[in-house]
């Protein structure tokens, strides 16, 4: 079977391997703190500068880390197929380092390395350094409390990023949907992905554990992501060229 429209869904897991902590794994605490207490609307209302400090140290482990072995075997997928996107969970920059080209990727919850204002449309990208290193960003056009450019729970997701994804199912779905290192718990992720492999693909998990996509995928591997993808993806990519030589011969 050959798969030419291509959706890959990731989650935490796929930067577990570069040292990124997941969220619910366990060295997803930080001083002691539940990461999901603290990425929220109200944390940030209630105490700004905890929040900024855990996102500034966040973006330096990030700015430190490389892709592994996971990113740049997805980033080799999408150079093989036109129809390819991924959606990312994740906010860290390893898929686009990985070689992965910025419009086929859509970060879902944001990029960690936006401060934007939390009143006006000002936002800057701060991926080489903090612009400012320690206190409370405040916005250069309105003097606003700044803050990091990703989804909280509990806030709406971008509805520009939300159309991307919707146009690229079409009705007939793709040829293969794969989803990584993600516990899959939001609605509109499993949802896409279910949506995206329509009646006739495939869904394909790569999860060392057990979620709530699991049951429906075709073919679960219980391996971390950097063993699994980079062999799944060479059988795929075999699979791509066989199928570009058969259709180009004047045989067929
Ligand atoms: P989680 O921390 O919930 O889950 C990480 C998943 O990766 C788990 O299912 C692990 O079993 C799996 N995993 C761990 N190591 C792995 C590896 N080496 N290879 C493959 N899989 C591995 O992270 P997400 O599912 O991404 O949202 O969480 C989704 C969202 O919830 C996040 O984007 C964030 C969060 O709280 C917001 O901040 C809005």
């Amino acid at each position: 079977m050959t798969h030419r429209r291509i959706l890959v869904i990731t989650g935490a897991g796929v930067s577990a391997e570069s040292g990124i902590p997941t969220f619910r794994g366990k060295d997803g605490y930080w001083r002691n703190l539940d990461p999901m207490k603290l990425a929220t609307p109200g944390a940030f209302a209630r105490d700004p500068s905890l929040v900024w400090d855990w996102y500034r140290e966040r973006r330096q482990r990030i700015r430190n880390a490389q892709p592994n072995p996971a990113h740049r075997a997805i980033a080799k997928l999408a150079g093989q197929t036109s129809e390819f996107l991924l959606v990312t969970q994740n906010v860290d920059d390893l898929h686009l380092r990985a070689g992965l080209p910025r419009e086929k990727i859509v970060q879902i919850h944001g990029d960690i390395f936006i401060t934007r204002c939390s009143r006006c449309d000002f936002k800057r990208h701060e991926h080489e350094h903090e612009h400012d290193d320690d206190g409370l960003p405040k916005c250069p056009e309105c003097g606003a409390l700044m803050r990091p450019g990703v989804v909280w729970f509990g806030e709406e997701l971008d509805a520009a990023k939300i159309e991307t994804v919707e146009n690229f199912m079409t009705d007939s779905g793709c040829d293969l949907v794969i989803v990584a290192g993600t516990t899959a718990l939001f609605g509109y992720i499993i949802d896409w992905a279910l949506r995206g492999r329509g009646q006739t693909g495939q869904l394909i998990e790569v999860n060392p554990e057990e979620t709530s996509l699991s049951q429906f995928a075709n073919k679960s591997f219980r391996e971390p992501a950097g063993i699994v993808l980079p062999r799944l993806v060479n059988e795929l990519v075999a699979d791509l060229v066989s199928d570009r030589l058969r259709r180009a011969s004047p045989y067929r």
